[in-house]
């Protein structure tokens, strides 16, 4: 057994890094000065380094400005392939949507799912709720009662001293919709919840939330020190919660089985929809597989979510929270045949917005949002989760008939050939010699080196 002795300790390198090797005062370098400072210092001066950060900077002067001041430290920019999605049909209107992913096959997956269930009834979606949490935790030390019946008294005076915050949401038709004291001291000793819930109409709504549930914690603070001087009361934080399963969209597809007969199928509908039904199946009872199925949900959601200039973070963690609701971790899509029809069904909670944040200021953004034709908030969470669906539904369908590898190849094989430096004419020759053949790294770099050895 390993133990940690003084004598080992005495050798063990510094915990700490050396402060020489330290930058100080990056932070207020203007934006060629961080940069020269990197290149000089990691990339030993290289130009080349350099012009790829420049080469990033978007030509508009004006947007540049506005992409770098989204962050800190900026030196550039990250471009990321920006995809269309067309012929989604969903609650009987026909869209183009918008996917940002670096990853091959996705966009073509999504696409292929949309035409095929263009014709098929398209997508239908319900928004179940639209409320999000946010939460003030307090420690109290001091008497229970006493406090619970405080908050109760003030409750009003809290929520009428927010209203320079509130009034502009409750005009657009939102706002708080509850406030109520959570007894937590089951979890932690001392510890209650000031639970809030909200609608943010159209808005994500984060910094909204976040501003009123400070306010609230320091209002409390405030009343409790005039008419609970006996009391200790600590604000540990007061901050939103990501998971938002009252913030949830339903999206389906269904028909009859017979409808899904296809030639290029290879089976029978009725041997099609049971593989289906039992692959969506141990995705529900296996947590290996649950992970990888709503890996591909999120391959379509995310990519949606980028390109509205949506948080993808916040998306991701309420999401997967949300699969492991039941305790374990689950398909976040299911799938039934009743009566002869087949359906298939996303549940996600969404928390996303189509006006403030990045959405009008990010160039792509906002085309995506034009192109969408200007959703509502629940709009883009319905247009989102049918995408997650139909990425889950082509995934699903190709492993459980062809397997995923021969299409994602495919795709893949543009990335192998850009790696290897091809011109258009070998790429083209690999395009058509990789019809038939066996995609790899290898494969394909022989194939350069054969052609190549012809010249
Ligand atoms: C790859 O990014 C996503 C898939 O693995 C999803 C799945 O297995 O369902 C194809």
């Amino acid at each position: 057994m390993l133990e940690c002795s003084d004598k080992e300790n005495k050798n063990a390198s510094p915990a700490h890094g050396d402060s020489k090797d330290m930058i100080k005062g990056f932070s207020k370098l203007d934006k060629m000065g961080k940069l020269d400072l990197i290149i000089d210092k990691y990339f030993a001066g290289d130009t080349s380094s350099k012009k790829n950060i420049l080469d990033s900077w978007y030509s508009d002067e004006k947007v540049r400005k506005i992409l770098d001041e989204f962050s800190e430290n900026t030196v550039g920019e990250f471009h990321l392939p920006f995809g269309l999605a067309p012929n989604v049909l969903i609650d009987n209107t026909n869209y183009v949507i918008p996917m940002v992913t670096e990853e091959s096959s996705v966009v073509a997956a999504a696409s292929k799912a949309a035409k095929y269930w263009f014709t098929r009834g398209g997508f239908k979606t319900e928004v179940v709720s639209v409320n999000k949490v946010g939460q003030v935790h307090l420690i109290i030390d001091g008497n229970f009662d006493e406090f619970f019946s405080f908050f109760e008294t003030c409750k009003k005076t809290i929520l009428s001293n927010l209203k320079p915050i509130t009034q502009n949401m409750e005009k657009r038709g939102g706002g708080i919709s509850k406030m109520e004291l959570r007894d937590c001291r089951g979890l932690e000793e001392g510890y209650v919840q000031v639970w809030m819930e909200f609608d943010t109409c159209d808005a994500m709504g984060a910094n909204f939330i976040n501003t009123v549930l400070e306010a609230v914690a320091k209002d409390i603070e405030l009343l409790a020190a005039e008419y609970l001087p006996l009391h200790d009361i600590e604000t540990v934080m007061s901050i939103l919660s990501n998971y938002t399963p009252e913030c949830l969209v339903r999206a389906w597809v269904e028909c009859p089985v017979e409808d899904l007969a296809e030639k290029k199928l290879g089976m029978e509908p009725w041997e099609f929809v049971k593989k289906f039904q039992r692959a969506v199946r141990i995705a529900e009872v296996d947590v290996n597989r649950a992970t990888t199925h709503n890996k591909g949900i999120m391959n379509g959601v995310d990519s949606v979510v980028m390109a509205t200039g949506n948080d993808f973070r916040a998306v991701e963690a309420g999401a997967h929270t949300y699969a492991a609701r039941s305790g374990q971790y689950k398909s976040l899509t299911t799938c039934s045949i009743n009566n002869n029809k087949f359906r298939f069904e996303i549940n996600i909670p969404l928390s996303v917005g189509t006006v403030g944040g990045l959405t009008a200021l990010h160039p792509m953004a906002k085309f995506s949002l034009n192109l969408l034709q200007d959703p509502s908030a629940k709009q883009l969470m319905s247009i989102i989760a049918v995408t997650g669906l139909a990425q889950n539904f082509a995934a699903v369908k190709s492993l459980v008939t062809t397997g995923i590898q021969k299409g994602h190849m495919k795709m893949h094989l543009m990335n192998i050939l850009n790696h290897l430096n091809a011109t258009n004419t070998e790429r083209d020759a690999a395009k058509q010699y990789f019809l038939e053949e066996t995609i790899s790294f290898n494969s394909v770099r022989e194939f350069l080196e054969t052609q190549r050895s012809y010249q």
